[in-house]
């Protein structure tokens, strides 16, 4: 069985996150989509929310699952059987962290390796904070994240206004 995870903070998951996890699915068996729970900065969504959104975007792709985690990648993906975590490369400017991150992660554990896609053209420019920004003054966010997930991210904005 060809395993992998990609894991993200999914604050919240745009069309980019989505065109990774379809394209990772179709060259594994099963992929788990790892959302974090911990990671230092106070995100926009609960990891329930997080998670629940991409639940419903994936829910036609049948080999992804979608789980929360905390602590460590390396023991997540240990916790599952996982050898392999996908990532997503947009730009140049990911490459030094997403470099130093697989290599910290290969020395914690060599028998994980860490794989990059290539972001598609037509999300290379995207991000969660981008959309978040967008989004907090109202502007039009439809050409980045699914029209559920854009509901939500208004109504948390509406909710955050009040
Ligand atoms: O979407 P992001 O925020 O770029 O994802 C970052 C993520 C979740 C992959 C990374 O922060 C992570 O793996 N955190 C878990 C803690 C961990 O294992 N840290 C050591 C990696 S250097």
């Amino acid at each position: 069985m060809k395993a992998g995870i990609y894991p993200g903070s999914f604050d919240p998951a745009t069309f980019g996150h989505l065109d990774i996890i379809k394209r990772a699915a179709a060259l594994m068996d099963n992929l788990i989509v790892g959302v974090l729970k911990n990671n230092g900065k106070t995100p926009l969504f609960s990891v329930d929310e997080r998670v629940n959104m991409l639940r419903d975007a994936v829910k036609d792709i049948e080999n992804v699952q979608v789980m929360s985690f905390s602590g460590l990648l390396v023991d997540f993906a240990r916790q599952h059987g996982v050898n392999v975590i996908v990532r997503g490369l947009r730009a140049v400017t990911d490459f030094e962290y997403e470099l130093l991150m697989s290599q910290t992660n290969r020395v914690m554990a060599p028998d994980i390796d860490t794989i990059f896609l290539t972001t598609s053209l037509d999300y290379a420019y995207l991000s969660s904070s981008t959309v978040r920004e967008i989004a907090s003054y109202g502007g039009d966010i439809s050409k980045f994240v699914p029209p559920d997930i854009e509901d939500i991210i208004r109504k948390k904005y509406k909710e955050e206004n009040r």
